[in-house]
Order: C-alpha cells, then sequence, then structure tokens
C-alpha cells in the first residue's frame, strides 16, 4: 500500500502546468457551457450507487454526456483483498490515507473528464464529511469553474437499509468468500465506522452549496439553491423516482394494414392478425392477474383497437404517437429510396438524427417521449401500447442503449416486453404470442453512400419475410458491485457484448440476469 500510495501521490503532482493549463482552459469554456458535478452524499446503504446509476442513465437517454465516478470501485482496485470493516475505521490512519487518494484519483479523473468531453460527472462516494465536500466543492468549483450540486440520501428506515444491504451490498465482492450472515454483520460495523464522523450538509455552515436532501427514498426532499437548468431537471427527476416493485409491460400494436403493405406512417385499423393479436394479448393480460393495471396507447387508432380489449383503465397519449415521417408518411421504404434518394441516404448515415423533411428525427421523439418517461417512473403497473420508432426510444431508456444503436433495436410486432426494474438496472422479457405479423424491421445498410443502387439500399429488405421470426433466447447482463454494465453473455456463457468498465473483471458479479430476444 506504501509503494502505492506514494506512486499514485506523485502521479496527482506529476503534471502541475498541465492541469493548470487545464483548469484555466475550463473557466474560458465556462461562460460556452458549464459542466456540472452531481456529488453523492450519505452513510453506506442509502442507495447512492443506485441513484447515481440511475440518474446518468436519464442525463444519457436526453443526451447531456453523463459519467460516474465511483470511488468504492477505485478502492477495490487498489486493495485486491477487503479485510474487514476496520479498513473504514476514521482512526485508522493508513487506511484513511488510501482511501483519501481513491477519492483524490476519482476527483482529478472526473474534473479531466469534464474538461475534455463531459457535461455532467456524478461522484459516488459517501462525502460525508464537512470537510470532503468542501475539498470537493474547493477543486470542482474554484478551480475548475464547475457548478457543484450535492445530492445527500438520508435515510433511517431500518426495513430500507436491510434491503439494500441483503440486494447489492453483500454481492459485492468485498464479501465473495464470506458467508452471508457474517458478511451482513461486517457491513452494519462498517455503516458505524462512518457514523462516528458523519456530518449531515448543514443548511448555515453549508449554506452556499446548491444540495438537495433526499429522506426515506423520497419521502420528504429539502431543496437548496438550486443553479441552472441541469440542476432543475436533476431535481424534478429525483423527486418522480420510487422504489416500489412493479412491472412495466411494453408493446407494439396489432399488425396494421400498412405493415402488411410495407407502408410506414399514417393511422391504418388492425389487419385481420392484428386483431388476432388484440385478443392474445387482453387474455396474456388477464392470465397475468397484475394489480392495478393501467394501459396507456398513442391516438393512433391501431394501438387504441390493440387495448380495446384488455381488462383495465385506459389512457390515450399523443406523445405516444409514432414517428412522424413528414414527406414519406404512407410510403414503402422500396419508394422512399426510390423517390428520396438522398434523403434515404442522409437517415441510413445518422438515423438517431435525421429529421424527416415535414416530420421528426428519433432525437425529437426521446423531447417528445420525457414526460411519458417522468410518468412511467411515477406509475407502478403499466402496460404501454405504442409504436416501432416509440417502443425503441422507451426501451432505450431502461437499457441504456447509445444513441447511435437506438433506431436499430429489434421490437418485432406481436410481442410483449416485461420491464423489471433491479438494484440498478432492469430485467428484461420477451414474450412473442403465436400470431402471424409482418417484418418492419430493416437492418442498418452496410452501404450509406448517396450514390448507392435502390438495391444496395434497401439490402434484404426488397423482398420483406411475412411473419416476424422471433426466437426466445435468454441472455444474462452481468454487471460490476457498482452496477456498471460490465458484459451480455449468452445461455452458453459466450460474451455477446462487453461494456467499458474500471476494474472490470476484479468486481465481477451477476446482480440481474436478462431475458432478451437475441432475434
Ligand atoms: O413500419 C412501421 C413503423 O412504425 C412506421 O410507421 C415508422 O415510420 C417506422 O416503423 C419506424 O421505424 P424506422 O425508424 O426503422 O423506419
Amino acid at each position: 500500500i506504501n509503494a502505492w500510495r506514494k506512486r499514485q501521490s506523485l502521479a496527482f503532482h506529476r503534471n502541475p502546468l498541465r492541469l493548470r493549463r487545464r483548469m484555466s482552459q475550463a473557466c474560458r469554456d465556462r461562460l460556452v457551457r458549464t459542466p456540472t458535478v452531481i456529488a453523492m452524499c450519505g452513510l453506506p446503504a442509502r442507495g447512492k450507487t443506485y441513484i447515481s446509476k440511475k440518474l446518468a442513465r436519464y442525463l444519457h437517454w436526453i443526451g447531456i454526456k453523463t459519467k460516474v465516478f465511483n470511488v468504492g470501485e477505485y478502492r477495490r482496485d487498489v486493495v485486491k483483498s477487503y479485510a474487514d470493516k476496520d479498513f473504514f475505521d476514521p482512526d485508522n490512519a493508513e487506511a484513511v490515507a488510501v482511501r483519501n487518494l481513491c477519492a483524490q484519483n476519482a476527483l482529478e479523473d472526473m474534473c479531466n473528464y469534464l474538461a475534455d468531453e463531459g457535461e455532467v460527472a456524478i461522484f459516488d462516494a459517501t462525502n460525508t464529511t464537512r470537510e470532503r465536500r468542501r475539498v470537493i466543492y474547493d477543486y470542482c468549483a474554484h478551480t475548475f469553474c464547475f457548478r457543484v450540486f450535492f445530492v445527500e440520501s438520508i435515510c433511517d428506515s431500518v426495513d430500507i437499509i436491510d434491503a439494500n444491504i441483503r440486494e447489492v451490498k453483500l454481492k459485492s465482492p468485498d464479501y465473495k468468500t464470506v458467508p452471508q450472515d457474517e458478511a451482513a454483520s461486517d457491513f452494519l460495523s462498517r455503516i458505524k465506522q462512518y457514523e462516528k464522523r458523519y456530518e449531515t450538509i448543514d443548511d448555515k455552515t453549508e449554506n452556499n452549496y446548491s444540495f438537495i436532501k433526499i429522506f426515506n427514498c423520497g419521502e420528504r426532499f429539502l431543496v437548496h439553491k438550486i443553479g441552472g437548468h441541469i440542476q432543475s431537471r436533476v431535481v424534478y427527476f429525483l423527486m418522480n423516482i420510487h422504489v416500489l416493485p412493479r412491472t412495466i409491460y411494453l408493446t407494439r400494436h396489432g399488425e396494421s394494414e400498412l405493415n402488411q403493405q410495407h407502408r410506414i406512417g399514417g393511422d391504418p385499423p388492425l389487419s385481420r392478425n392484428g386483431k388476432l393479436y388484440a385478443e392474445a394479448l387482453a387474455e396474456y393480460m388477464d392470465n397475468e392477474n397484475i394489480p392495478d393495471l393501467i394501459v396507456w396507447t398513442s391516438q393512433m387508432q391501431r394501438t387504441i383497437e390493440t387495448a380495446a380489449k384488455i381488462n383495465a383503465p385506459k389512457e390515450q397519449w399523443k406523445a405516444l404517437n409514432e414517428i412522424n415521417a413528414g414527406i414519406c408518411e404512407g410510403l414503402t421504404y422500396v419508394e422512399i429510396a426510390e423517390r428520396f434518394p438522398d434523403e434515404f441516404a442522409a437517415r441510413d448515415q445518422s438515423k438517431f438524427y435525421y429529421r424527416y423533411p415535414g416530420g421528426e428525427s428519433y432525437q425529437d421523439l426521446v423531447a417528445r417521449l420525457e414526460p411519458v418517461i417522468m410518468e412511467l417512473e411515477r406509475a407502478e403497473n403499466v402496460l404501454v401500447v405504442c409504436h416501432q420508432a416509440v417502443a425503441r426510444c422507451i426501451l432505450s431508456y431502461f437499457l441504456d442503449t447509445d444513441a447511435e444503436d437506438l433506431p436499430y433495436t429489434k421490437v418485432p410486432l406481436h410481442t410483449i416486453i416485461k420491464l423489471t426494474p433491479m438494484a440498478y438496472g432492469c430485467t428484461m422479457e420477451c414474450i412473442p404470442l403465436p400470431i402471424e405479423a409482418a417484418n418492419t424491421h430493416r437492418e442498418r445498410p452496410k452501404n450509406c453512400r448517396p450514390d448507392r443502387t435502390v438495391e444496395e439500399a434497401l439490402n434484404e429488405f426488397l423482398e420483406p419475410d411475412t411473419t416476424a421470426r422471433v426466437i426466445r433466447t435468454k441472455s444474462e447482463i452481468f454487471y460490476n458491485s457498482c452496477g456498471t454494465k460490465i458484459e451480455t453473455r449468452d445461455e452458453d456463457g459466450n460474451r455477446i457484448q462487453r461494456y467499458d468498465s474500471i476494474n472490470a473483471d476484479s468486481s465481477l458479479n451477476n446482480i440481474g440476469s436478462l431475458v432478451q430476444d437475441l432475434n
């Protein structure tokens, strides 16, 4: 540890000139864009990482470059074998020095990220002393001219703390080889160590800070000196989320008459197959027997018809209407490729940002759907009956999909998607109902140049399948202890996708499974 400390402390002071240049650049940029630091605060097991992850996912979804810096990950990277609660004793000078350096390194990385490219960074640590908060504030606000917003989670409900410890903390790599009861008791002692020095944010001596205090997972809030629109959006979001168990069901409408003809948009009625799906869906929902289910549809007749037979209260949302394809409404992809080759190529080059002339882009759609997401956060059991592009946007919020991949997410017709929020993410199950439907999914083409031929633009879509081929396959998402997605593996354990993460291997920990349609 001593050798490591020396190395780290040298590294921290390795290039003061570079740091100063970076700082003054950050201050110069201040008038153009002011990055925001969201610094968490609170004792262990108060949901700080849960809030950090969820907030980052929301900000990422609304298009704000956001990253979480979790000091626990830095600590685990350095101290490979966690001994026990004594490591968190504030009187253990050696351990305090290591923990301070980890925090300092995370702070430096975070400020570099914001000076380079980030818009919001979330500093996920306990930050339970006035002194620690002062260091964060001075470094971020005075040295870098960033805005700083503290989010303190205060919880005295034994049940909530206990549930958090059992659901999340005991799965941490810290307790890989420790029996559960022993681990639970060690974690409670760890909390006691922090309590020795805990100082809640004081609205007199820390009166100059912007902060929100969240009491018992949203039972009550105290908001102080909000600065800027990002902070007010953060506050609004935090005041809407809840932790009650619930399930969100998502489905597209039944096949429409225009889907059968491979035409996009319009407001067509359901086809014969679509009507069969409406019946099957109502039966499925009935069998699920979901308490207090509510059904949301768009204002288009295909979703209203699809939900008609479901035995639950219904609400129509204009915001759930399908993407407006402007001059391309009612055309097939073949017709668009022939009549508007440049537009078609432009969309393929940047499908998320491309806006149909007289219509919308996926980016517009995300903005239009924000109130729906906020209401979904407030609601409990909901079935959303919507459209292909809309379902992709809603799914991307829950699955944290990048903007580039969002418009290519496969959401076949006649399939129910069941989303269940978990500790740090969400499990997803796809249930295809056995009723034929057109395949409306168009793959990302290999050639996106404006001078391509119609055949090249359409790939395999020239002769579309009339039946969506849905294979029900299981895959699992692996998270590390801080809720960062690490990788997805198929049923045989083969890696499907790997995500960027600090210290991924050392903290591998499967806390939730995902059943996903991989077709
Ligand atoms: O084809 C069905 C549909 O819902 C159209 O109405 C809509 O324009 C389209 O899907 C959106 O999918 P994409 O963005 O892949 O064209």
